[in-house]
C-alpha cells in the first residue's frame, strides 16, 4: 500500500496542481447549495489544502483532513483564507473526529487513493461522519477505458455503478453530472455526484451492513 507520508516527504505529489480542483469551484459557482448551506464541510485527504481553501474563501467552514503530518503541516502553513483548518488522522479511525460534526463531505481524490479493499470501509466512515439529511458531494475517478490502468494505482478508478452500489445502504444518488471544467488530462474522466445521507436504512440492505 501507498506510504502516503513518505510520498509527501519525496515531494513525490503530481496530483497536486497548485490549486483547488476546477469541478469544485464549478459546483460552488453554479450552485453548489449541499456546500454553501453547511455548517462545516469535510475534506478527507486534503493534502496540501487547495479544495479547503477553495471552500473556506467562500465563506464556508471547512476541516481538512489528512494521514499525512507533512501534508497538513503544508497546508497550515498557508496564510488562512476564511474559516478553515485541518487534522492529521486516518478516515478510517474514530480518534480525530471526537467532538467534531459535519454535515457535508467534499470528496476528490480520496476515494481513488485509498486500497479498493478498503472501499466498504470508506462508505461505512462517511456514514458515520455524516447525519441523516447530510450531503456527501464527490467528484470520482472513473474507470478509464484502458482496464489494465486500473492496476497501476493509485489513482484506482470505480464505475458509477459500483459507487452508488457502494454508498447505497446509506446514502441515495440526489444529482450528478459530468464536470465541465478539469484540471488538464483529466478531462471526461471524473464524476460529480451529490449522495444524499438517508433517513431509514435501504430495504434491501442486511442487518449487518447496517451501523450500530
Ligand atoms: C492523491 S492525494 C490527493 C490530495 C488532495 N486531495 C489533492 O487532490 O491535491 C490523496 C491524499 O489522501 C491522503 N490519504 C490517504 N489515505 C488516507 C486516509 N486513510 N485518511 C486520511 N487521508 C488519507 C494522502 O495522504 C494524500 O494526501
Amino acid at each position: 500500500m501507498t506510504d502516503w507520508e513518505d510520498r509527501w516527504q519525496r515531494n513525490d505529489t503530481p496530483w497536486d496542481k497548485g490549486y483547488g480542483a476546477p469541478p469544485l469551484s464549478e459546483f460552488l459557482d453554479e450552485a453548489g447549495v449541499e456546500l454553501h448551506q453547511a455548517r462545516r464541510v469535510l475534506v478527507p485527504g486534503c493534502g496540501s489544502g487547495h479544495d479547503v481553501r477553495e471552500l473556506a474563501g467562500r465563506g464556508i467552514g471547512a476541516t481538512g483532513l489528512d494521514l499525512s503530518e507533512t501534508a497538513v503541516a503544508k497546508a497550515r502553513a498557508v496564510p488562512r483564507v476564511g474559516h478553515e483548518d485541518y487534522l492529521s488522522g486516518n478516515l478510517f479511525e474514530a480518534d480525530w473526529r471526537i467532538g467534531r460534526e459535519f454535515d457535508a463531505v467534499w470528496e476528490h481524490t480520496c476515494f481513488c487513493a485509498i486500497d479498493p479493499s478498503l472501499r466498504p470501509a470508506y462508505a461505512r466512515a462517511m456514514a458515520e461522519i455524516l447525519p441523516v439529511g447530510g450531503h456527501l458531494v464527490g467528484l470520482y475517478f472513473l474507470t478509464p477505458w484502458d482496464p489494465g490502468e486500473q492496476e497501476e494505482g493509485p489513482p484506482f478508478a470505480a464505475t458509477r455503478e459500483e459507487i452508488v452500489e457502494l454508498l447505497s445502504p446509506w446514502f441515495e444518488l440526489r444529482k450528478d453530472r459530468m464536470p465541465g471544467r478539469a484540471y488538464p488530462g483529466r478531462e471526461g474522466r471524473e464524476w460529480l455526484a451529490v449522495f444524499g445521507r438517508r433517513n431509514r436504512p435501504n430495504p434491501g440492505v442486511a442487518e449487518s451492513d447496517l451501523l450500530a
